[in-house]
């Protein structure tokens, strides 16, 4: 089997791969990614002359670009490339609408006209909008899109592109919705890995607004074995939710499990000021995946104490990353802090 995975130098998409080639060790796994800032081919090194693991440097919102790597007889596409950071579509929201939405419609016209037997689009929870804090509702397969930022908006737009391919041209695709990750390789701007390497700096964690926001978080391997399931059990045309089994957090009650691992008191939370249009809480629904046999296998405890063991582990990876590119983004973000 032949498998075109985009965006797989960032978080997911690396841990994609290399899940994918230990359980198919005979499929060959095609990595296009343009090495955008949160590309890193450091996360793919140990598999770098692997004969299945080839890398193209590529960029999904250009055609020509990409058309060369589909004569290759792609069997299934992944598509995870994205700008993935909502304080970003704050401040760049064009790249979201390149990216995201030009980039998903050129990799969904050269599937349809190359025959590809299977489209997997990567989505978010975020796509749904967010749920009062008080709600017990929870999103399902069944929920409006109702997006509130660019960056969902831009997700929901080429979640919308990926059904018109399926109806109109029949393209045997798949979507899931999946809610926040955490693990290994995930770059230091999302809330986890920035409040670890923040405390490892000797810097206190910023908390948006009042710090009641809820999210719902799951290990980056659980979210890789429910998309391979969807791919591989999903129905064609059908999208999938995928979530965690763990009670409601707060992001205070999150930082606060980090900081107890590292051994630090309440006082390294600095509460910032909120992020604009910060949606309140998201909740998932995933009794249909349920229904195919999946269920997360870490628990929350063991994924946060996994995930500071490894950015604790890993400084020089992180350090690099945090005085390049990142500076720019942190100043605009939160100020000279
Ligand atoms: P990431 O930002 O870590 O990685 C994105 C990757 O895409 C990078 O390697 C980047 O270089 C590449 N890329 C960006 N623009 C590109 C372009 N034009 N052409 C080719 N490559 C390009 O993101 P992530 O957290 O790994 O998220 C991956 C996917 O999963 C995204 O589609 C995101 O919407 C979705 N998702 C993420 C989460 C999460 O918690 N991180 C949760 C649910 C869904
Ligand atoms: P983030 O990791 O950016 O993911 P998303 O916004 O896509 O869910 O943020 C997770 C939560 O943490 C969200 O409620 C915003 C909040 N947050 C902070 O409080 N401080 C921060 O510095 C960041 C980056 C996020």
């Amino acid at each position: 089997m032949k498998v075109l995975v985009t965006g797989g130098a960032g978080f997911i998409g690396s841990n994609f791969i290399h899940y994918w080639l230990k359980k198919y060790p005979k499929d060959q796994v095609f990595n296009v990614d343009a090495l955008k800032y949160a590309g890193n081919l450091e996360n793919l090194k140990d598999i770098e002359a692997d004969p299945n693991y080839p890398f193209i440097k590529g960029d999904i919102s250009k055609y020509d670009e990409i058309e060369p790597i589909f004569k290759k007889e792609i069997d299934i596409v992944v598509n995870f490339a994205a700008q993935s950071h909502v304080d970003r579509s704050l401040y760049d929201p064009y790249e979201f609408i390149t990216t995201n939405i030009i980039g998903t419609k050129n990799l969904l016209e050269l599937s349809t006209r190359y025959k590809v037997k299977k489209f997997h689009q990567v989505s978010t929870d975020e796509v749904f909008g967010d749920l009062a804090l008080n709600s017990k509702d929870k999103f399902s397969e069944r929920t409006l899109l109702k997006p509130s930022n660019e960056y969902s908006a831009t997700k929901a737009s080429a979640e919308m592109i990926v059904m018109a391919y399926n109806f109109t041209y029949k393209l045997p695709t798949t979507i899931s919705n999946c809610t926040n990750n955490i693990g290994p390789n995930q770059y230091p701007e999302k809330l986890v890995p920035l409040a670890i390497t923040n405390i490892m700096e000797g810097k206190k964690v910023p908390i948006y607004g009042s710090g009641k926001n809820v999210r719902d978080w799951l290990h980056v391997l659980d979210h890789c074995s429910a998309i391979d399931l969807v791919i591989k059990a999903g129905k064609v045309g059908e999208r999938y939710m995928i979530g965690s089994d763990h009670e409601e957090i707060s992001n205070i009650q999150l930082i606060k499990k980090i900081l107890k691992i590292m051994k630090k008191d309440g006082d390294w939370m600095e509460f910032v000021t909120d992020r604009l249009g910060h949606d309140r809480k998201y909740a998932v629904d995933w009794s249909k995946i349920k229904k195919l046999g999946w269920k997360p296998k870490y628990k929350l405890d063991d994924s946060i104490r996994l995930t500071v063991d490894w950015y604790m582990k890993n400084e020089d990876w992180w350090k690099k990353i945090k005085s390049g590119e990142f500076r720019k983004h942190y100043e605009k973000v939160y100020g000279n802090r």
